[in-house]
């Protein structure tokens, strides 16, 4: 195959199209275009609840950050759960739409350009699952390619053999055995818990520990976000939240511990899961390579922690991206640059010419 890329340049569908990278997340999205436009939009869309609210607003939804913001006097809809599209209703599948939109426009294409995007789904999409996202790209994308996020992930860093992906997202952790070639369905794994996962934990447990307090799943992403850590903490967590209205300075330390702690052990077990389908030759390589990826990542402390469960294997190195906001954006950016248009479907489902 390397030989058929090293034509990209000369491919001239690819030089004329804007070509995108899209992370479709369950919290987040980001997207990367060929034109270096870079953009980062929570998978979240709001809808005011009567009038009043429209009038607030003066529209009659609102995409991201603003919604959550807003979130007092909004309906607000999350069309991605555990990293796929939802089905339930009409409504999920119109704020998929509008956020998959508002994505591509921070990408400013053209007027009257060819857009050409791969997306990446998570590790266990079904069939179904691909189709269902192609067919909501339609009429927005004129071409596009489903592909697995960690392998994206992968991708974009150039690490290509003899790695581990493993993506902490905010719906599902999915990991990825990367050994030179796209991977197949024995080489990724996807455990049904990520950041949401803790947050709705970590909810609970400070609600427990204070009675009074008022926190809701949006506050408690928050308090993680700044104070996420797994291991011997450095130092107290306290956090500012009203307790019967009153504003209350509380220390969650055990509770920040614990509730983000509930991953490790089944990141470690998938870990040594996926390690043996590496070749028994390959298992020592592959177990200095495992990358941390997806916000998640930013736990501290999880890398040596997951080294620690895991030293019984021998030398074992755990390395965190650099960026994992546009982790997956980047790879798929990259996958679309580098392999002429007309080769895509060699690489999984598309729709669109
Ligand atoms: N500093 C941090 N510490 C801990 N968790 C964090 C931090 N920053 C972000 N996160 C969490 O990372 C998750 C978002 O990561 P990411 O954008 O990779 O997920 P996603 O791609 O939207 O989800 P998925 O891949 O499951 O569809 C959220 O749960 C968020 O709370
Ligand atoms: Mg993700």
């Amino acid at each position: 195959m390397a030989t058929q890329w090293e034509t990209r340049m000369t491919n001239q569908k690819n030089e004329r199209a804007l070509l995108l990278g899209i992370d479709f997340g369950t919290a987040r999205t980001a997207v990367m275009s060929s034109r270096r436009h870079k953009g980062l939009l929570q998978t979240v869309v709001g809808y005011p609840r009567d009038v009043i609210g429209v009038k607030l607003l003066n529209r009659t939804l609102v995409v991201g950050d603003e919604a959550i913001e807003k979130r007092s006097f909004l309906d607000l809809y999350h069309p991605v759960a555990d990293g796929l599209l939802k089905e339930a209703n009409d409504k999920d599948w119109d704020a998929a739409r509008e956020i998959l939109q508002q994505a591509i426009a921070l990408s400013e294409p053209r007027a009257g350009e060819r857009i050409c995007g791969i997306i990446g789904v998570p590790a266990r999409a079904t069939a179904t699952n691909r189709r269902q996202l192609l067919q909501l790209t339609e009429g927005l994308l004129d071409l596009c390619l489903v592909v697995s996020e960690p392998f994206m992930v992968a991708y974009g860093l150039s690490r290509l053999l003899n790695t581990m992906i493993v993506d902490v997202g905010a719906g599902t952790i999915d990991l990825c055995a990367m050994k030179g070639s796209v991977p197949a369905a024995d080489s990724q794994l996807s455990i049904l818990k990520g950041g949401n996962y803790i947050d709705r934990l970590l909810e609970t447990a400070i609600r427990d520990a204070y009675a009074g307090v008022q926190i809701d799943r949006y506050l408690a992403r928050q308090l993680k976000e700044q104070h996420a850590f797994v291991g011997a903490p450095t130092e107290a967590v306290l956090v500012h939240l009203r307790v019967h209205g009153k504003p209350m300075a509380l220390d969650v330390t055990e509770a920040m511990r614990m509730t983000c702690e509930t991953i490790v052990p089944d990141i470690v077990e998938a870990i040594k899961s996926l390690l043996l389908s590496f070749a028994p030759e390959c298992q020592a390589e592959a177990l200095a390579n495992i990358v941390l990826a997806g916000g998640g990542s930013r736990i501290r402390g999880l890398g040596a922690l997951l080294e620690q469960h895991l030293r019984e294997y021998g030398d074992v190195h755990v390395t965190m991206v650099a960026d994992p906001e546009y982790g997956g954006a980047y790879g798929a950016l990259k996958l679309a640059m580098e392999l002429p248009t007309d080769y895509w479907s060699q690489i999984g489902e598309v729709i669109g010419d």
